[in-house]
């Protein structure tokens, strides 16, 4: 897929890059006639106060016939119709326009997000990463909704206002000009109280709620009293500091207003009083005077609108540099200078004395060596950090391996492109990631180009379907913060649902079923054995009835693979496997679910 609204080049802005999502690439040619039509609308509002001002000529001059002002009143009409339909024009265009950028820049984070390595989610934790996304793009999409179109319309009119009154009288204009540098002076001094406090406001929001989206998902870990108090005394300090910075970005931009407002009726005056005399002396009549006022006013309105639109669009780029941060952090592997695209043969895979470690010396990998035929799945189990995580991201490359060899249907990885590696290969995560955006565009963010069609066929298959359509707006239903409107197993849902949208050719799912009930569970699995059927698949999980039908269980202890075999044989084997699972059906009769959500191992 193109991306020519995001080159690389390394001197871009953040805000032409911003820009470039909503103007840029096959938007461009929707984005110039979009403009168009908003100087077509602003030549016809330019038009009115001339039309009433040479109306009042007519009505004042002994001469003036019923008939001339007929023609103005007529004219007058002409220009109002023209200004109310291309500014509805010039506005759903750009809504449009607003849209799209929104839906690409998402797309590009979210599929770049898969292609980071785990290192880069273990650097940010996962609370602060999830609030990035959904704080910093809910405010690139305000300025796309509603800071680009108004910033173009202002700076169109503010010039095209400036054109006709110079063109009419010059030494008016000068009089309605005065106190424009006024006007920008007062505003700049706000908004540089204002910009800096929004800013400070917003970084302390995604404070507050990447702490609260931690404790929450860490709720399990905050347990004893002690840290619960202390949990619960930070999150007041920080919202305390929200409360603080807030108001003094609040209190900045509300003197604004009456500021503006003030100097708008200066400017009125300076108009009149220099229009009078011009009358008197003979040189202008007083519809031209009229006309001027109201001139005077549509040149001020953009003006004052302006504070806010730079301020919107500050903020916008404060949060689209960390927006794009995520989007240019490089992936910690580089493909070899030779590197070749994976080519799909039914995804076969082979481990051969894989040893891996994070840190050198200290391996967390050990000897690996197993084989997963085309189309098998296969659950994986073992104690927290016996390295499940790790051995499924060796897959995706998203590190190198010490020594050994990982084939992918007869081809190393080392010789891939990581792109095409991982583009055959979808991972679910623990965490649902969604964004503030309707359930449609969550699904489709998963491939750029996917249609409606795929994506209510995957969630048709992904058993998600049923309870999108009992949303409010079905489909088109809006996720509130990070989905918060859902159940946990919902989003996981929607998630998967993605996930089979990008149609990939081996699944991953790390613990994936883990936060969700076990009734939901079993629908997901039900949806899950659609999308798996043909598929190479792995399934982390540590409710071991989770991955009780996998074709093989790998078990995994210290970086070692101690067993692999089937449910049965491992069962009949009566080893480390089955040690496990009598430990979590403890009590229940086997095969039971209720006791499935005791983990094996206390963490
Ligand atoms: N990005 C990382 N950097 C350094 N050490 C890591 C990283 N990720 C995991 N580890 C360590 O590697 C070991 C295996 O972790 P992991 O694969 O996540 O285990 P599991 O998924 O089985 O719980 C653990 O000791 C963990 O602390
Ligand atoms: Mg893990």
């Amino acid at each position: 897929m193109t991306t020519d609204y995001d080159s690389l080049s390394p001197d871009r802005t953040t805000l032409s890059r911003l820009l470039g999502y909503m103007l840029g690439g096959d938007n461009r040619a929707r984005s110039v006639l979009a403009t168009a039509a908003r100087v077509v609308a602003i030549l016809g509002l330019s038009a009115l106060p001339w039309i009433t001002g040479q109306a009042m000529n007519v009505m004042n001059d002994p001469s003036g016939t019923t008939d001339e002002l007929n023609r103005w009143m007529i004219a007058g009409l002409v220009a109002g119709v023209v200004y109310l339909v291309f500014s509805f024009l010039a506005d759903r265009m750009f809504s449009r326009l607003a849209t799209t950028a929104l839906y690409r820049l998402q797309t590009k984070l979210f599929s770049h997000m898969q292609t980071l390595s785990m290192g880069f989610f273990f650097k940010n934790p996962v609370g602060q990463l999830t609030s990035r996304i959904t704080n910093d793009s809910e405010v690139v999409a305000l300025f796309y909704e509603q800071g680009v179109g108004p910033i173009i319309r202002a700076i169109l009119q503010i010039f095209i206002i400036l054109i006709v009154m110079l063109l009419i009288n010059i030494p008016l204009t000068i009089a309605a000009l005065i106190v424009i540098p006024f006007l920008i002076g007062s505003m700049y001094v706000v908004t540089r109280i204002a910009a800096p406090a929004f800013a400070l406001l917003q970084e302390r929001v995604g404070f507050v709620s990447g702490f609260q989206a931690e404790t929450l998902d860490g709720h399990k870990v905050i347990i004893s009293k002690k840290r619960q108090a202390w949990a619960s005394q930070e999150h007041e300090e920080l919202a305390g500091e929200v409360y603080e910075v807030g108001r003094r970005a609040f209190l900045a931009s509300l003197m604004q207003f009456p500021l503006t407002q003030t100097l708008i009726l200066i400017q009125t005056v300076f108009v009149l009083t220099a229009g009078t005399l011009m009358v008197i002396e003979g040189s202008t009549t007083l519809g031209v005077v009229m006309a001027f006022t109201g001139y005077a006013t549509l040149m001020a309105s953009p003006l004052g609108q302006m504070s806010n639109l730079v301020s919107n669009a500050l903020n916008a780029i404060a949060g689209g540099e960390r927006v794009f941060e995520v989007i240019d952090e490089q992936p910690t592997v580089t493909d070899a200078s030779d590197a070749v695209e994976y080519e799909f043969k039914g995804g076969r895979i082979e481990f051969t004395d894989v040893d891996f470690s994070y840190v050198p010396g200290r391996r967390v990998l050990k000897d690996n060596t197993f084989t997963v035929e085309a189309g098998e799945s296969v659950g994986i189990c073992g104690p927290t950090g016996a390295g499940k995580s790790t051995l499924i991201n060796l897959l995706t490359r998203y590190y190198d391996i010490d020594s050994g060899t990982i084939l992918i249907d007869g081809q190393n990885i080392e010789s891939l492109t990581q792109e095409s590696l991982r583009r055959q290969i979808g991972v679910v995560l623990q965490e649902a990631y969604l964004f503030t955006d309707t359930v449609m565009n969550n699904l489709k963010y998963a491939r750029d180009g996917a249609t409606d069609e795929d994506a209510i066929t995957a969630a048709m298959k992904a058993n998600a379907h049923d309870f999108i359509m009992e949303l409010p707006d079905g489909y088109d239903t809006m996720m509130t913060e990070r989905g918060a409107n859902l159940s946990q197993g919902q989003r996981q849902m929607i998630t998967i649902a993605r996930a089979m949208v990008a149609d990939p050719k081996i699944m991953i799912l790390d613990e994936a079923t883990s936060n969700v009930d076990t009734r939901t569970e079993k629908l997901i699995q039900d949806g899950m054995r659609h999308l798996m059927d043909d598929k190479t698949s792995f399934s982390i999980a540590h409710r071991l009835a989770t991955i009780r039908d996998s074709d093989d269980i790998m078990v995994l202890n210290g970086g070692e693979i101690v067993e692999y075999s089937p449910h049965d044989e491992l069962m009949a084997a009566k080893g480390f496997y089955y040690a496990l699972y009598m430990s979590q059906f403890k009590g229940k009769a086997p095969g039971g679910e209720a006791a499935a959500d005791i983990d094996f191992v206390s963490t």
